[in-house]
């Protein structure tokens, strides 16, 4: 199975960034959202991370100009789909949502194109119970800044085939990430534990056992994380950290991962991390 052309859907903070590195991978891209308004956005972003990558001395122009050529914006379904033969979906973490999206990219692409899901913590199987061919679908979890980050987790269900998980094993070395190969479980590897570190986080600052700072430096300074988990949450967005952190709750019934009340009243009042300039930490 060979991939030339990916199409990427959704283009907030996870699409842009998975758009960006199979452009500079040398992939023909095109990324949908919903409106020309926030394609544009994805697309700027891309361009501005491309220009810090220059600034910093990691980039060339050439290799700016060169991905900006392999990317294409549209809020057409159809034309972000119909020659792709890997589309990833990256829209919000909402089962129905997804669903009713993964079946209508089905209808348009060829048999043989793979979809990958970008959920961080959604069942594998349950979307994938909405295909036709689910032998094609696979979870393709990427990690925030996507265009450094180097995981990618790759998820499999039952009915994976191994056609599509050799594709995106060679996929993932192509666009120079480390792959994972994980079975279909609640959280994964990577949410189910970095989730629960994160709820544990805020339920100590809720109950006064330390500063935001303080926490986060335990986490830094004691145990050699790169970033404490309230920071991490902050860049990840509290309202998606919410929506898995409520998911898992319920999958494992396992009461710490549901949002600790603090959680709750920051993403009622719109603080939801480095995005809205407001979280456990002001940007
Ligand atoms: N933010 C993270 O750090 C992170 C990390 C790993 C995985 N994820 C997962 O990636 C997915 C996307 O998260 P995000 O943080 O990029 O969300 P986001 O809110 O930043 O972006 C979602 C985008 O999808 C668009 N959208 C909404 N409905 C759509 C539809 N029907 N069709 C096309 N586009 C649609 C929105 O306009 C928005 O631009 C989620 O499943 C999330 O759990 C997020």
């Amino acid at each position: 199975m060979i991939i030339e052309k990916v199409a990427v859907l959704g283009a907030g903070t996870m699409g842009h960034g998975i758009a960006h590195v199979c452009a500079m991978a040398g992939y023909q891209v095109h990324l949908f959202d919903i409106s020309e308004d926030s394609t544009q956005k994805g697309l700027n972003k891309i361009k501005n991370n491309l220009e810090k990558g220059i600034a910093r001395g990691k980039l060339t122009e050439q290799q700016k100009q060169n991905t900006l050529k392999m990317l294409t914006g549209t809020s057409s379904l159809e034309t972000a789909c119909t020659d792709a033969n890997l589309v990833i979906e990256a829209i919000p973490e909402i089962p129905e949502l997804k669903q009713d999206l993964l079946s209508k990219v089905e209808s348009l692409i060829s048999s043989e194109s793979i979809i990958g899901s970008n959920t961080s913590s959604i069942s594998i199987e349950t979307l994938a119970d909405c295909l036709k061919i689910p032998q094609r679908f696979i979870g393709t979890h990427f990690f925030n800044p996507v265009h450094i980050m180097k995981l990618l987790e790759l998820v499999h269900h039952p009915k994976t085939s191994d056609i599509t998980i050799d594709a995106l094993k060679n996929f993932s070395l192509k666009i120079n990430k480390e792959a994972i190969l994980v079975k279909n479980s609640p959280g994964f590897a990577t949410s189910r534990l970095g989730v629960a570190l994160g709820m544990e986080a805020i339920r100590m600052l809720e109950e006064n056992v330390a500063s935001a700072e303080d926490i986060d430096k335990a986490m830094v300074l004691g145990y050699r994380h790169p970033m404490g988990p309230l920071k991490l949450t902050d860049l990840v967005g509290l309202d998606v950290r919410k929506n898995i952190g409520e998911y898992l709750a319920q999958e494992l019934k396992n009461p710490a991962f549901s949002p600790p009340k603090l959680m709750l009243k920051l993403v009622n009042q719109g603080s939801l991390g480095q995005k809205t300039g407001q979280g456990f930490y002001t940007w």
